[in-house]
């Protein structure tokens, strides 16, 4: 499928493992997260355009880069904002919107909470943030707010993925570019990613019932 980008490093293999692990807990969840968003965010940001910069440095002046784009973030609350610090250090004057939606229990169809999109002036890039990609309905919502701003360029991060939802996304967007660590093989009855990792947002904020 094009545009669906599947990192395969060591490092996102052996992180991703500890991040399935149901006995490890939510703080080293976290730094798990963090490390994955970091490569990811790496893969993702590999075409993003420069212009150039001149810049003195203590012996000399020479030719260096600035990013010539927009960059917006846009972590899918709850558990995309476990990837916003990852991302924003990588890319310090990126700008963060947040969209809030949850998954309806019985349904699993998306549920909007919180979007302060503006109407104007929409970013060049944004990077969706959010751990998991099960059914896409949650990414679908997202991403049809963001085209609604105005948005000509959308990538979508998330650390794990079932095949579902990359297809589900990649049909309505298929212009978008979709990175992930993992794509799994299947959802379970309730939807779950399967073999998944559980609930990212429970396991991030420790809000497990
Ligand atoms: C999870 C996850 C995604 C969504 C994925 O969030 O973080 O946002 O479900 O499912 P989908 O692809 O089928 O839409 P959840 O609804 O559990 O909310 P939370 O982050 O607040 O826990």
């Amino acid at each position: 499928m094009s545009g669906v980008f599947e990192v395969n490093h060591p490092l996102i293999s052996c992180h991703l493992t500890r991040l399935r692990d149901k006995t490890t807990p939510p703080a080293e969840f976290r730094q798990y997260v963090r490390r994955l968003a970091t490569l990811l965010a790496y893969e993702a940001t590999k075409d993003l355009h420069v212009a150039d910069e001149q810049v003195a440095t203590p012996l000399t002046t020479t030719t260096g880069s600035k990013l010539g784009q927009r960059i917006g973030l846009v972590p899918i609350l709850r558990a995309g904002l476990g990837m916003v610090e990852p991302v924003i250090d990588l890319i310090p004057t990126a700008e963060v919107w947040h969209l809030g939606l949850y998954r309806d229990e019985a349904t699993a169809e998306p549920v909007e909470y919180y979007s302060k999109l503006p109407q104007q002036h929409p970013v060049d890039v944004a990077l969706v943030l959010d751990p998991m990609l099960a059914t896409g309905g949650s990414a679908v919502a997202a991403m049809t707010s963001l085209q609604r701003w105005g948005v000509q360029q959308v990538k979508l991060l998330s650390v794990i993925a079932a095949r579902e939802g990359i297809e589900a996304v990649n049909t309505a967007f298929p212009n978008a570019q979709i990175y992930v660590c993992k794509i799994d093989p299947q959802l379970n009855d309730h939807k779950f990613i399967v073999p998944g990792l559980g609930d990212a947002g429970d396991r991030t904020f420790n809000t497990k019932a």
